[in-house]
């Protein structure tokens, strides 16, 4: 097998969300976000799209996982111990906003919320791991969402403003590497999670969520000063899915349908975060949307004045599109489907498996913005078997990681400038989709079911032992 050379100080680890692993939902005076208001099961999808989406927990009606989670809350130090005897060199986890604002809108920060991510950190760094922290993944203040509306109100920018101010300024000695929105482009097909509001009606979208991307543009581009300002040496990207996108055959027609989709869905907020202006393809797509953005004096100067030093993206598959398609051809994805394509084979979910497409996913990126590119989420989400003797033969991960590293080592050939390597859920948690347990992504098996009985039991997987190797090897051995 071919043996790549990645570059030394390259940060291979592993990757969680605050909503997915902590539980610990009201302790330490955390307040509700969006995450806890989330069901469980594979309903979750179609409950959160439907117009009527209340923001509410209904216990008689549905189980939420994300409460209990898988305990990290209470785990953290054994949890971290097994990252560390994988050799992890980062590890990427968010804050929950509500840990430190419980409502979003107050002016101080809750010691206790401060106090647990402290604990965490100094748990890494006693084990010589990197914390890379996202800002806000899908962790919303639910009372901003219920109060002020989400990211289509402006107040909301000083809120987050006050927020990473105050985490910017305690954790200025023991967080490097920052990310400020989780897979930001994600809004333009699902909003309730990353913008904090449900389309209640679809010719109404536009407005609403533009106005809302603006806000958070404005917030994205104020936090990266502010961490330049209180941290420095620190970096702090953007998190962008970046799903490339195939044209389903020649067809010019298609060509440009998949051109479209790709600038709209993976480059405009890159193009906004990295540039720091909103770019010319938008101009007309505001036009023939009736699309009127409220942008205040000093905003563009601010997005320019605010660009990010990353870019961190998420990688599961590719994406197949033609302009006029059945629902017979439609494919699963992360979050955006698409069209099946012959050519590739999928996951339980659907979720079409394409390692090539991370290199070229990579080197779009890096043709595009020629900036660092931090690979902060892959993996592959499978049923795993618990054996009699308490191991798990999860060869088909192994495999699917393998092919993907590989494209980062060609990517690396290739010229790239790659930091580094967090692939999604290191240890199993709460799936973001559709709330399950059992869609499972880690190197660490938890004994915990979808109907929310297990022990919680941490157990070593056979992914465990080779990503061991992986990392122990600078990526040699895989
Ligand atoms: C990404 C999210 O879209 O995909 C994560 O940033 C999520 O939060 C991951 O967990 C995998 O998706 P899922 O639905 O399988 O958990």
């Amino acid at each position: 097998m071919k043996t790549y050379q990645f570059p030394e100080g390259f940060l291979w680890g592993g990757a969680t969300a605050a909503n997915q692993i902590e539980g610990g939902f009201k302790e330490g005076n955390k307040g509700l976000n969006i995450a806890d208001v989330l069901p469980g099961g594979k309903e979750r999808y179609n409950i959160l799209t439907n117009p009527g989406f209340d923001f509410a927990i209904h216990p008689d009606q549905h189980f939420y996982p994300n409460h209990e989670a898988i305990d990290f809350y209470h785990r953290y130090k054994e949890d971290i111990a097994l990252f560390a005897e994988m050799g992890f060199k980062a590890f990427r986890m968010s804050i929950a906003w509500t840990r430190i604002f419980p409502k979003g809108d107050e002016t101080e920060p809750n010691e206790e919320g401060l106090a647990f991510y402290d604990k965490v950190f100094d748990e890494l760094h006693k084990h010589g791991i990197e914390p890379v922290v996202t800002i806000s993944h899908y962790e919303m203040p639910l009372h901003l969402v219920n109060e002020y509306g989400g990211w289509r109100n402006r107040k909301v920018v000083s809120f987050f403003e006050r927020y990473v101010n105050a985490i910017f300024n305690r954790y200025k000695h023991k967080v490097k590497y920052w990310m400020t929105f989780n897979e930001i482009n994600s809004g333009l097909v699902m909003p309730i999670q990353g913008l904090g509001f449900s389309i209640q009606n679809e010719q109404d979208k536009y407005q609403p969520t533009f106005q809302a991307y603006h806000h958070q543009f404005v917030a994205s581009a104020i936090a990266v000063k502010a961490c330049h300002e209180i941290i420095p040496g620190a970096e702090i990207g953007c998190m962008i899915l970046f799903a490339p996108v195939y044209s389903f055959d020649s067809n010019p027609e298609n060509v440009m349908y998949a051109l479209q989709e790709e600038q709209l869905f993976n480059y405009f907020c890159a193009d906004v975060q990295v540039r720091g202006e909103y770019p010319a393809f938008m101009k007309r797509y505001f036009k023939e949307h009736q699309i009127d953005l409220q942008i205040e004096d000093g905003d563009l100067e601010l997005l320019k004045e605010g660009t990010v030093d990353y870019i961190g993206f998420s990688y599961y598959m590719s994406r197949t599109e033609k302009k006029e398609k059945s629902d017979e051809e439609a494919s699963q994805g992360n979050i955006i489907g698409g069209i099946k394509n012959p050519f590739l084979k999928a996951s339980d979910w659907g979720w079409e498996i394409d390692p090539i497409g991370l290199r070229i996913a990579l080197n779009k990126l890096y043709d595009r913005y020629q900036l660092p590119l931090f690979v902060v989420e892959n993996g592959f989400g499978a049923y795993d078997k618990l054996e009699d003797d308490g191991s798990i033969h999860d060869d088909y991960r192994i495999d699917y990681l393998r092919e993907h590293i590989q494209a980062i080592g060609e990517a690396i050939e290739d010229g790239i400038d790659i930091m580094g390597y967090t692939s999604w859920g290191c240890i199993d948690m709460v799936s973001m989709s559709t709330g399950e347990f059992s869609k499972r992504y880690g190197y660490i098996y938890v004994d915990k079911q979808d109907d929310g009985s297990g022990t919680l039991e941490r157990k070593k997987k056979q992914s465990f032992f080779w990503y061991k190797d992986v990392i122990a090897s600078n990526g040699k051995t895989l």
